[in-house]
């Protein structure tokens, strides 16, 4: 409970006593203080608090689709909240330069102070990566342990009930796969895609036998690219050895989940596939740019710091840099760029479906 005054001043309202009073440099204990060790506390503290900021929006989003139905006036809510995650991304990345004002000259006044303190050891951002849909099996680990190993009981339980889910992965997955529209009476959506990729694939091949200036071996290392290609896409749009590429842990999504994220890829510009297209660009967003200030930290780590271990006892750059990788988590929807055709070779969709896929409005004029 705060003790805030019902009609609080500017300090009162934002704790400014409590926060202003919370740096406390250990340098300073040394005798030998270190000018920009408060920078160093205040940038952490300000990523936490927007750590905050992320599992609040991000928290109501994942209430709002955590149900069979989700109300389309939440769509809307949702793709502006997770906007506002995105922005907030991209302000932890900017915010980087500000920590590299201090040289690594600088940070060795005190760093030695700090071992055994270390980002690895934030809840708050295990908990956005656990509520992003981050899989347990999926962290790297250093030395076999885990992320976790060094939280009190109490933490662990905290963050470990955020692996339970529901994540933004579950519930997107899920929302897709309530997608309609895939198969009517009139269409059916697998069929009508590999009819028009076929077309697609056919006239690119004979372009390139037609093209001039490439040599044979060229043309065939171009047309083996292109083979390569097309089986997995025509394995992506077979159920049964979609499933085996999920098994091997190739994609994630289930397969109907996949076949509707691709379906409203292509015909996004249905006025019905507006605002769905924005919610899959900004899911995808948020991966990448977490990603980026994962490369950009990992980074600034080398810099700092170069090849040697971390205060929390990983090889410090060498762990961060193969995070950039391993700990993405809606590569699905990045890796559907294969599977685009040209809006010109989109399979032409019935009179009826397009009808429900527009605005009324539309029809009626
Ligand atoms: C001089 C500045 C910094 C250095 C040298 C540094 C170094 C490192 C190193 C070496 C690691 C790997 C774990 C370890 O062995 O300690 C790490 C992880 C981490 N750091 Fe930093 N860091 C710095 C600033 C920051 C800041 C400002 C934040 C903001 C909260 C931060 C957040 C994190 C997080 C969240 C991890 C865990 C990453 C993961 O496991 O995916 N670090 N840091």
């Amino acid at each position: 409970m705060s003790d805030i005054p019902l009609k609080p001043t500017y300090g009162q309202y934002l704790e400014l006593d409590r926060i202003l009073s919370s740096q406390h440099p250990v340098s300073d204990a040394t005798g030998k203080p270190a000018h920009d060790e408060l920078l160093f506390i205040i940038i952490h503290q300000a990523y936490e608090l927007w750590f905050k900021q992320i599992i609040h929006d991000l928290g109501s989003v994942l209430d709002m689709f955590d149900r069979n139905f989700v109300d389309e006036r939440n769509i809307g809510i949702a793709v502006s909240r997770l906007h506002r995650i995105v922005e907030i991304e991209k302000l932890m990345i900017e915010q980087i330069k500000v920590l590299e004002t201090m040289t690594p000259l600088d940070f060795l006044d005190f760093r030695n102070l700090l071992t055994g303190a270390s980002g690895f050891q934030s809840m708050q951002f295990r908990i956005v990566e656990n509520r992003l849909g981050l899989r347990p099996d999926q962290r790297l680990k250093y030395a076999q342990r885990d992320y976790h190993a060094e939280y009190s009981s109490r933490e662990r339980e905290t963050v470990l009930a955020t692996e339970q889910g529901p994540s933004l992965f579950d519930v997107i997955e899920r929302w897709l796969e309530r997608t309609p529209f895939l198969a009517t009476s009139s269409f059916n959506f697998v069929d009508a895609y590999l009819k028009a990729f076929g077309r697609m694939v056919a006239t690119q091949r004979a372009e390139l036998d037609a093209l001039s200036g490439l040599t044979d071996e060229e043309k065939s290392v171009r047309r083996k690219m292109s083979e390569h290609t097309e089986a997995y896409v025509r394995s992506i749009l077979d159920e049964r050895s979609y499933n085996e590429l999920r098994e091997k842990g190739a994609v994630r999504l289930s397969w109907r989940a996949y076949l509707a994220a691709l379906f409203i890829n292509l015909y996004r510009d249905q006025p019905i596939l507006h605002l769905p297209f924005q919610l899959l660009s900004v899911v995808l967003e948020i991966d990448e740019y977490l990603n980026l200030w994962r490369y950009r930290h990992s980074l600034m780590v080398l810099r700092m710091i170069g090849a040697r271990m971390g205060t929390g006892g990983s090889s410090g750059h060498d762990y961060l840099k193969q995070t950039v990788e391993q700990h993405r988590i809606f590569s699905d929807l990045f890796n559907l760029s294969t599977l685009l055709i040209p809006r010109s070779e989109l399979p032409e969709l019935p009179a009826e479906l397009a009808r429900d896929l527009g605005f009324c409005f539309t029809f009626r004029a």
